[in-house]
């Protein structure tokens, strides 16, 4: 029987016949339309997301609790973000104070797109134009900024009448370009023309662009707006542990930048977070609950969302709205498989190695230490860790990391500017392994 028959043609209950019987099954009239598809998983709700007058409680809060914690997509809404009050506030003094550009780093995860549209949102009611763009491998200059044109209308232009035909016209800054390449020199002498307004351009996942030419540009860019003393700021984000990576190519803008780290959030922030999505799902943490998410997400919001939501569901899965600390003990167990698929199997195959081979307890201590530091391992806070009281026994640092890098090869040395550092040589490790342990000590206090 191939995958296709296997997967529709058998219906529950059906023995395996064989290959003599595939003939039989092929020719049996399809079942009836209320019967097809049983036995397959299927969705809770409906595309549109819109509650029925005969929606059920229990649908409504889980329809609820997926827009409350949204792991897989930044927040959007200001009310839902949590914990970066003073890192905004320093972003929007610099801002409009200061007429500095904005580079924020720091890990997948940490929350920069989320920080990115509500600084947006913000800017834009004090009626800043402003562009986000998400960048990607095939970003590249002339057809990134030609889009940022279109989008300032020329009754911003210093030259222009307000009452004149170009701007009854309804005609941008685009309409001044001609059809050959939109260069650094023009694109900064059109923005040295913005006037009567303000022009955030905000460049999202900037590492990722893969275009050698486009960071040197962008960063030329920079230097020509500021040295023009231009109304148009960028404000950048990637996560490149260390601005110089961004401003290689031009040293003198760094006194126009402020580089900005996206810490880790505080407990306070964390506790935050999940007091938001208890009021927008309409669920209760209890205390203790509360508490084991914190533990876990170690102030990482993409893991207190991604457990936070897992727990949710696990309550629910036992009609309950309140979300105890069980509830949480099975999130976690989600979220582990859930880290689990999303690791290379090769790199899961030499961390299955080095567990047989004795190290579980070693890595998951580095992990504790990536998530902490950014996804980083620095040497001196790797000593630190492993010869910290309970964990003493656990091989000098040195050794360890040589062990990690060079037989297992889990980690690598840091290529940012960071002083003898290691990270692991994919993300997902970190995560796995740490949740995988906490999962792991829960069970063992549980059994005790
Ligand atoms: N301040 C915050 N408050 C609540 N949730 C957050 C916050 N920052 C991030 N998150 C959650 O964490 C996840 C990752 O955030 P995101 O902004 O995409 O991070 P990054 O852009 O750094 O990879 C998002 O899905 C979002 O739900
Ligand atoms: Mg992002």
């Amino acid at each position: 029987m191939n995958w296709f028959s296997s997967l529709f043609g058998k219906r529950e209950g059906d023995a395996d016949q064989g290959g003599t019987a595939s003939a039989e099954i092929a020719l049996a009239p399809p079942p009836p339309a209320s019967e097809r598809g049983r036995g397959l998983p299927r969705f809770r709700g409906m595309a549109a997301d819109q509650l029925g007058v005969g929606t059920r409680r229990h649908d409504r809060v889980r329809l609820n609790l997926r827009r409350a914690f949204t792991p897989a997509r930044p927040i959007m809404d200001p009310a839902m973000l949590a914990g970066r009050t003073d890192l905004l506030r320093t972003m929007i003094r610099a801002i409009e104070d200061q007429y500095l550009h904005l580079v924020l780093f720091g890990p997948r995860g940490i929350g920069k797109t989320s920080i990115l549209h509500v600084l947006s949102g913000i800017a834009r009611e004090s009626r800043y134009l402003v562009r986000y763009i998400s960048c990607g491998e095939r970003t590249s200059f002339d057809p990134l900024f030609r889009s940022v044109m279109v989008d300032i209308p020329l009754l911003f232009h210093a030259r222009y009448d307000p009452a004149s035909a170009e701007i009854e016209e309804g005609l941008s800054f685009a309409d001044l370009l001609d059809e050959s390449p939109l260069t650094v020199d023009r694109a900064s002498e059109l923005f040295s023309q913005v006037a009567g307004t303000r022009l955030l351009i905000v460049l999202d996942e900037f590492d990722r662009a893969g275009e050698a030419d486009f960071r040197q540009s962008v960063a030329e860019l920079i230097k020509n707006v500021s040295d023009r003393g231009s109304q148009v700021q960028l404000v950048i984000a990637g996560v490149a542990q260390n601005l110089t990576e961004i401003i290689t190519h031009v040293p003198s803008i760094r006194r126009n930048i402020l580089g900005l780290r996206v810490p880790n959030m505080t407990q306070d922030g964390i506790a935050e977070l999940i007091s938001n999505g208890q009021h927008a799902s309409g669920m209760t943490f209890t205390s203790k609950a509360l508490q084991l998410i914190n533990l876990t997400a170690l102030g990482l919001p993409y893991l207190a969302s991604l457990v936070g939501q897992h727990a949710g569901f696990a309550a629910l899965d036992r009609s309950s709205t309140t979300i105890d600390h069980a509830d949480v003990h099975r999130g976690i167990s989600q979220v582990l498989a859930h880290l689990d698929l999303r690791i290379a199997p090769d790199v899961r195959q030499r961390m299955e190695q080095a567990i047989r081979d004795g190290h579980e307890r070693t890595l998951s201590r580095l992990a504790q230490v990536a998530l902490a530091n950014s996804f980083l391992l620095p040497r001196a806070e790797i000593a630190r860790e492993l010869n910290s009281g309970s964990n003493a026994g656990l091989g000098n640092a040195t050794e360890t990391l040589e062990r990690m890098s060079k037989v297992y090869r889990l980690i690598t040395p840091s290529v940012v500017h960071v002083a003898d550092a290691y990270a692991f040589v994919d993300d997902g490790i970190a995560l796995y392994l740490w949740v995988r342990m906490i999962s792991q000590d829960a069970a063992c206090r549980d059994a005790a």
